[in-house]
């Protein structure tokens, strides 16, 4: 079948490009950088699009194509790394750009581009990048450009090659799904023939086969993916091959389990066990402080649960595989494409896992898939609401909400950070207080992870300024990788430590988390605001006020796929209200509300 090809740089968001594609009814499919053009010729292929990825054209070892590409006359189209790729394979110019440019540009297009049609002349572009394209390849024009970048958009219609700075395939870039699908349907010809409504039956007939005369034991979370994953293994494979197993860790949200089972009973799933395994997964992560290896640990325990049960059932493993609700971004962002770096290890892809994946022994029936898409699959299985529409719940749950400290290492110095803050606040937010505080969450930045500090303010508490803070910040400050808001800030200056002691995942920490959790959903959902928020981490961090009591961040977002995000603006009346509570309830000292979008930032924090 006629098809678009992406050749794949690591991007974080190569698999958006294709879904996107795959939206406007067009087949897309992702290749590897060192296709090469007989390959892709041989493969039907009418266009083909370079993805964006984190390293730098002019690195000794940079990834290149193969050069025939250029000369096969297929139209191409370079976005962000592809693109400097195009102008330097071309005999164009690639350097470090003026500033490292991170969130939204406005973008002035030029001339009458192809790609270009129905397109605004000013227009909201996406962009995450250091370095930039400073003089584009000969027969190239310049066809936009933006206040930081020169060469943002260039084209040699004639040759029909294209290349974007930014990403139009994100959502924020406001006319993006245009931009692409310019080039997919006009310049590339493509037809509209690719119908998602075929894609159960190939996705059943995938399942049977990889199965072959096995069964599968499937490990359900209660969330979204693995209620779809298993209702999608079950309808393939039947109700006597298909093992659902609802592990309670002990990290679950207050009635999140009585919840779960009900839902499931609802449909009829009786072909599913739960086990209380809390014990192991609190015992394993004693004196366990540094976000990955929690990770690690929690998703090898999940597995020796399961081959326990198998054990204790009396069961033959060779009988059986594992399924998995493992969806796409989980993958990505665990490094799994050959040149993405890894932003952290998602809990079903632990090594333990990839191990039994490369030998074939995992069945993940949605691992192509984004988290929309699964919902819309879900909807056509029949699953009832309350199963497909939940918020996203991460598989170790409030594990990696609940951050640790281990008070043995050094103490890390934040002064830099802050003259640094202190020199931009002074220019272009004057009135505004701020503290880099003293602990790390994970973040995205240029396709690349970061380790960094978040930087809270106060002052202000009108969404456009906080959102414009926070990219000023975060694109100038590089040890800050997230703003937040400080919700109750008292009368005096607040004094923002880190805890003397040690702080692992004790059950103590977790309750408190889970009970402070308990009472934001309860006023989101009587707020009526449930639906419109996407996901909403509430995370304990150990930065302690002066009687010793920690502090809560709360991380509203609203997103597409969880590749990219805003934070969610909410009502103030709302968050008064969940700050009132949760202050009254004498527990914690701080409440930060993360104005932080991703990238820079991530949904979570470990
Ligand atoms: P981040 O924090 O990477 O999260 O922006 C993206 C989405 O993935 C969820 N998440 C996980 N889900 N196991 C999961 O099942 C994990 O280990 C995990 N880590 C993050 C996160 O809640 C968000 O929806």
């Amino acid at each position: 079948m006629k098809h678009i090809a992406i050749l794949d740089f690591g991007s974080q968001y190569t698999h958006l490009i294709a879904r996107t594609i795959r939206e406007q009814n067009v087949l897309a499919k992702i290749y590897s950088n060192g296709a090469a053009a007989a390959e892709l010729k041989k493969e039907n292929v009418i266009g083909i699009i370079l993805s964006g990825g984190p390293q730098s054209v002019y690195d000794e070892d940079s990834i290149r194509i193969d050069q025939n590409i250029f000369e096969m006359g297929v139209p191409i189209l370079g976005l962000c790394y592809g693109h400097q790729l195009i102008g330097q394979m071309l005999g164009g110019e690639v350097k470090p750009g003026k500033t490292r440019e991170f969130g939204w540009a406005e973008l002035s297009v030029r001339g009458e581009s192809a790609i270009f049609k129905n397109v605004s002349r000013k227009t909201q572009v996406w962009m995450s990048h250091g370095d930039a394209v400073a003089k584009a390849p000969e027969g190239f024009q310049i066809i936009g450009a933006t206040a930081d970048c020169p060469v943002t958009a260039m084209a040699d219609e004639k040759k029909k090659i294209y290349g974007f700075q930014f990403h139009p395939e994100v959502a924020h870039t406001e006319e993006g799904v245009k931009m692409l699908s310019n080039f997919v349907l006009d310049i590339c010809g493509a037809e509209k023939n690719w119908k998602a409504d075929n894609l159960l039956a190939d996705l059943e007939e995938k399942i049977r086969s990889q199965a072959g005369k096995k069964k599968v034991f499937i490990l359900c979370s209660g969330g979204v993916d693995s209620n779809v994953a298993f209702a999608l293994l079950t309808k393939a494979l039947g109700k006597d091959r298909v093992w659902g197993l609802y592990i309670d860790t002990g990290f679950m949200r207050s009635k999140e389990s009585e919840e779960i089972q009900a839902g499931f009973k609802k449909v009829d799933f009786d072909n599913i066990r739960s086990i209380d395994a809390s014990k192991i997964f609190y015992q394993r992560l004693k004196n366990v402080y540094e976000p990955e290896e929690k990770r690690k640990i929690i998703g090898a325990a999940f597995l020796d649960v399961k081959d326990k049960l198998i054990e204790d059932l009396g069961l033959n493993p060779d009988e059986w595989l594992l399924g998995q609700g493992t969806i796409y971004p989980d993958t990505i962002e665990s490094g799994a494409t050959k040149h993405a770096d890894k932003i952290k290890t998602h809990h079903n892809r632990v090594d333990a896992i990839q191990e039994m994946v490369k030998k074939g022994l995992v069945v993940e029936p949605l691992v192509e898939f984004y988290k929309d898409e699964v919902r819309s699959l879900g909807n056509l299985l029949g699953l009832p609401k309350d199963l497909v529409e939940r918020h996203p719940f991460p598989g170790p749950g409030l594990a990696i909400r609940c951050l640790c400290l281990d008070a043995k290492l050094p103490k890390e110095g934040t002064r830099e950070a802050r003259n640094l803050t202190a020199d931009l606040f002074s220019k272009k937010f004057p009135n505004i207080n701020f503290e880099v505080l003293p602990i790390k969450s994970v973040g995205v930045q240029g396709d690349n992870r970061t380790y960094a500090h978040p930087l809270a303010v106060w002052g202000a508490r009108d969404w456009k300024k906080l959102s414009e803070i926070s990219v000023a910040a975060t694109n100038s400050v590089r040890a800050v990788n997230r703003v937040l808001l400080l919700a109750n800030p008292g009368a005096g200056a607040p004094e923002f430590s880190i805890s003397e002691n040690s702080l692992d995942l004790s059950k103590d920490r977790v309750d408190k988390l889970r009970r402070i959790d308990g009472i934001v959903n309860g006023i989101i959902k009587s707020a009526g605001i449930y639906g419109a928020i996407w996901q909403f981490p509430v995370v304990l961090i150990p930065i302690v006020d002066e009687r010793g009591r920690e502090s809560i961040v709360l991380r509203p977002i609203n997103s597409r796929d969880a590749m990219t995000l805003n934070f969610y603006e909410m009502d103030l009346k709302v968050l008064d209200k969940i700050v009132g509570k949760i202050v009254a309830t004498g527990e914690i000292g701080y409440v930060f509300y993360d104005i932080t979008n991703k990238p820079p930032g991530t949904v979570e924090w470990e």
